[in-house]
């Protein structure tokens, strides 16, 4: 890592949301090196006790709290809590997520509500919640973990791509609003963690360690949007800018389609 890098991230103030297990996980051990002051945020406690633990002599400093995104008043209190514990508050990493199937055919209403609540509502909880107490500094940085799902509406994943794009369309409207405050919006292509394991259609798989590498490099530079790797980038620029017919055509042939039969069926 070089010295600008570390120098970036040298004691400050980070809240993680969704630290007990994968990228939020990766990125709190990458991150542990710089004496970072964390905020751990997640429903379960446990992992992220047992994550603070193996990285006790890091000489970081950890503040974790059970929460659950999708509860508005929770998250408010934890963001606050933390702001108060660390005297300041940095960078919020708002990196909560679920990703389910909500193909036509395999239609549950529990997968659509379960993706808005966590992936829209609950990054806007965050988001706001930092925001509230950035503006007033006059500083602070907010990373949001969308995912290539992002690039167009994808067959069997239309509400994940649909929260992810709200989440980037959220942050740049955001961005306009609060030049003070550095957004950096991150869409990761497949990466090895419990939310994709089992799914035979991942392609181009990152480990963990390397994602947090690219990412937290990413905020270092004051990066405002990437997509990650490099090829996936190309992909998503691609699929962004087809003509629908063209894109249509791309994906019918391309990637996996839930017959259409009736929903629940
Ligand atoms: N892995 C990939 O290939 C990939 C690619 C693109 C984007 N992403 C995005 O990266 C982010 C992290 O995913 P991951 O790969 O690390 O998956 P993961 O290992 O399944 O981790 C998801 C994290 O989100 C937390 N979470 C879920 N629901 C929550 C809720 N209601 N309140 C608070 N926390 C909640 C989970 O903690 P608890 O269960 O303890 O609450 C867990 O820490 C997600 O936003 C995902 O969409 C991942």
């Amino acid at each position: 890592m070089s010295k600008r890098i570390a120098s970036y991230w040298r004691d400050k103030r980070v809240l993680i949301t969704g630290a007990s297990s994968g990228l939020g996980w990766a990125l709190t051990e990458a991150l542990a090196q710089f004496e970072v002051h964390f905020g751990l945020l997640s429903r379960r406690a446990a992992p992220m006790q047992q994550l603070a633990d193996e990285l006790s002599k890091s000489g970081s400093q950890f503040w974790i709290r059970s929460c659950d995104v999708r509860d508005r008043e929770q998250v408010q209190s934890a963001v606050k809590a933390f702001h108060r514990e660390a005297g300041g508050l940095d960078v919020v990493w708002v990196n909560s997520g679920v990703s389910l199937d909500s193909g036509f055919s395999t239609w549950r209403w529990a997968n659509f509500d379960a993706m808005i609540e966590t992936n829209i509502n609950g990054a806007v909880h965050t988001t706001q919640a930092a925001l509230e107490l950035m503006a007033p500094q006059g500083s602070g940085v907010v990373v949001g973990v969308g995912s290539a799902a992002a690039m167009r509406g994808l067959p069997g994943r239309g509400v994940y791509s649909l929260t992810k794009a709200a989440l980037e369309y959220f942050l740049l409207s955001k961005a306009v609003e609060l030049p003070q405050i550095q957004f950096t919006i991150i869409h990761p292509g497949f990466v090895d963690t419990p939310i994709n394991r089992g799914n035979p259609s991942r392609f181009w798989v990152q480990t963990p360690e390397r994602a947090a590498h690219i990412m937290l490099k990413a905020v270092a530079r004051k990066k405002k949007l990437i997509v990650f790797p490099g090829r996936m980038a190309l992909l998503f620029s691609l699929m962004r800018h087809l003509p629908i017919p063209a894109y249509q055509w791309v994906a019918r042939r391309t990637m996996n389609l839930s017959r259409p039969t009736r929903p629940g069926v």
